[in-house]
């Protein structure tokens, strides 16, 4: 939910007097926070060498062949599976529960009838038998690539580990997306095999995943194996000879003492390409390295959430994001915690799952999402209220904007009114947390609804169109020195990589986000500046759901924008031009929605589709979204002088009122 700047409370500030780590003064933090940008290859390395290095770097920092591209800690080798793996079984960790997993169902007292716990030794031994069968059998090598589909299950974070030990490229794709969406980005990263699972458990349901795969494979030729883990049992899975093989075949004859050794990769190695959407095109392929992800992932572990090792761990995302390859993978495995992970859905077999889940497992630390907040609100108290979360002692919110109501009512029920609560502003782009309220080394005062301030050795700010620092006024986010955590590029696209986030103020790195800086230097993120937009979180371009509607027959043209919505921030509604011969309907409406959902994913689905004789568009024939918007919002259209047509907005509004007055909706 983009939020005004307006609403904005901007002089109240919380201080946590319960919080055992240290209480930091804004200016105290601000003194610190330059030092460490002064020197920002200085301040980096100290953090980085608190990870094993097989070789040290020669260099913290190397433009190659020219900034934007960097090498992080240029001629150093580690190895990801390495360091989240074997150095903890080498050390009392060992045994240490690394995952708690809970599937969904059920029994009839409303009990988890699975749970699953995986020591260190555990995980360390499945992810070695994973590579060895990937290296002896599937002929997997160090810059293969491979693509991931693989429900919440660990064996979803097995295989990244596995393929991260071989230096195998992964490439994971959020089970929620289409055969479509996965053909393109199999494609992309021209994926020679596939892991995939038999389905999975979502609101008491079988989805099935394998048929999807399936689909997805008729029109991506680079696959040549399909490995299927067995989820569900269910028995009818199509099986294509020679080409699909069961997870438990391929290790049947694989010793549990298998080992592969972790191979030394090249700092700037990729560890894993991950597709978010951007404005136009096809999604892109940002890729990510070893070295430098690693070190941001460490330091932010460490002072963004504080982590100990009698922490439990619980971030609500799904791995398919970017937020669970960083934060329920590779960054808490890292330190060595113990991480809960959750296979389905919030509210099932009631709306208290979640809390029951924190009680279950005394969680300490708690990541979640605004979206998620603002549901269980809807739900109402009682379902929170008689549960015990005393245990949770620092959370943190990710992915859109959180409304200081909805930051009220969960620092009220899961934090007591007591502990650190931040809202942690980062995207796929930058690997990690860059602007926090417990940045580092410390908890500064908390804001409402404000991002905090960026973490050490990260320098942002905010800057009007000429790329000016301003502040107290709405901007563009930046970012102004390389960061360790920063992308390597755009898989197969380096110009591409420039153009989007260098281009804009050249140099540095434009995140497409509109910010402003208070006065104290807290960043207040507001919403996606560009055709961007968040659902319940979920990163989708417009243009993606556009390029569906228009792939559809009856469809000629077709404008998304995102709008507010009370839950999920915002939701995309769809504004589109009929092929003559099809006359609007509610049938087609309907069917216009589901082949969203088939085509993108389901959360891609439009709230409302409204048709229209015509776009609104500029008179080089562009389409004005901002004033579709603006239709959609019921507000002033202001400069509109270069529309084409005039009458074309005057229809758009007359459409949209009459849908809404048909739907009873505001
Ligand atoms: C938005 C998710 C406000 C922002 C980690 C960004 C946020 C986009 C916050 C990246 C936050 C993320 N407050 N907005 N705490 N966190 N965003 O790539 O618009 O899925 O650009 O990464 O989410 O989304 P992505």
């Amino acid at each position: 939910m983009s939020i005004e700047e307006k609403d904005l409370p901007f002089d109240e500030k919380i201080i946590i007097n319960k919080w055992s780590h240290k209480n930091m003064t804004i200016e105290d933090y601000k003194k610190l926070h330059e030092k460490t940008i002064a020197n920002i290859e200085e301040f980096w390395s100290s953090i980085a060498k608190e990870l094993d290095w097989f070789k040290p770097w020669d260099k913290p920092l190397v433009a190659d062949p020219q900034p934007p591209f960097y090498k992080w800690f240029a001629g150093g080798k580690l190895n990801a599976s390495y360091l989240t793996l074997d150095k903890h079984v080498a050390s009392w960790r060992k045994n240490k529960v690394a995952y708690i997993w809970e599937g969904e169902p059920v029994d009839s007292k409303g009990n988890p009838t699975e749970v699953r716990r995986l020591t260190y030794y555990d995980l360390y031994r499945e992810v070695n038998r994973l590579a060895y069968a990937m290296k002896t059998k599937l002929g997997l090598r160090k810059g293969d690539t491979i693509t991931i589909y693989m429900p919440m299950i660990p064996e979803l974070p097995i295989v990244m580990l596995a393929a991260a030990r071989l230096g195998v490229i992964f490439s994971v794709v959020f089970s929620g997306f289409s055969a479509t969406a996965l053909a393109d980005r199999i494609n992309d990263a021209k994926s020679r095999v596939i892991f995939t699972a038999d389905g999975f458990w979502r609101r008491g349901k079988q989805v099935r995943l394998k048929e999807v795969v399936d689909e997805a494979i008729k029109s991506a030729p680079s696959i040549e194996k399909v490995v299927v883990y067995r989820r569900l049992g269910i028995n009818d899975v199509p099986m294509t000879q020679g080409r699909d093989q069961w997870w438990s075949d391929l290790l049947s004859d694989v010793p549990v003492n298998a080992y592969i050794e972790p191979e030394h990769v090249e700092s700037e190695h990729p560890l894993y390409i991950l597709y978010t959407s951007g404005t136009t095109g096809k999604p892109k392929g940002i890729v990510h390295d070893t070295g430098g992800y690693l070190t941001e992932l460490h330091a932010t572990m460490k002072w963004v959430f504080d982590i100990k090792d009698d922490d439990v761990y619980w971030c609500v995302a799904d791995i398919g994001w970017v937020t669970g390859h960083s934060y329920i993978v590779f960054g808490p495995l890292l330190e060595g915690a113990t991480i809960v992970m959750y296979e389905g859905a919030p509210d099932y077999p009631a709306p208290d799952r979640w809390w029951q889940i924190i009680e279950r497992y005394g969680v300490n630390v708690y990541y979640t999402t605004p979206t998620a907040i603002r549901t269980f609100m809807k739900f109402g108290d009682e379902w929170i209220s008689k549960h015990d979360l005393s245990t949770v002692r620092l959370m943190h919110s990710v992915g859109e904007p959180i409304n200081p109501e909805a930051w009220r009512w969960a620092w009220k029920w899961i934090g007591r009114n007591e502990i650190p609560f931040g809202s942690t502003w980062w995207m796929t782009e930058t690997g990690g947390i860059l602007v926090s309220h417990v940045p580092g080394w410390g908890l500064i005062p908390l804001k409402p609804g404000t991002n905090g301030m960026p973490i050490p050795g990260v320098d942002a700010d905010v800057v009007d169109d000429e790329g000016k620092s301003i502040q107290g006024k709405r901007g563009y986010l930046i970012i102004k020195k390389p960061w360790p955590g920063m992308p390597l590029t755009i898989w197969g696209d380096p110009s591409r990589f420039v153009n989007v986030y260098f281009s804009k103020f050249p140099g540095v790195f434009y995140a497409g986000d509109w910010a402003i800086k208070d006065d104290d230097g807290y960043i207040w993120v507001l919403g996606r500046a560009d055709e961007v937009i968040k659902v319940a979180g979920h990163r989708l371009g417009t243009y993606e759901i556009e390029s569906a509607l228009i792939s559809h027959k009856a469809v000629a043209e077709a404008a998304v924008v995102g709008v507010p919505d009370q839950v999920k921030g915002e939701v995309p509604v769809a504004f589109v031009v009929l092929r003559s011969g099809n006359a609007p309907s509610d049938e087609l409406r309907k069917e216009l929605r589901v082949w969203v959902r088939q085509v993108v994913g389901p959360i891609a689905e439009p709230s409302n589709i409204i048709f229209v004789s015509k776009l609104p568009k500029t008179r080089s024939g562009k389409i004005m979204r901002r004033l579709v918007r603006q239709v959609v919002m019921n507000q002033p259209l202001g400069d509109a002088t270069t529309l084409e047509d005039e009458t074309s907005i005057d229809e758009a509004k007359k459409a949209y009122d009459e849908l809404r007055k048909e739907i009873g909706s505001t």
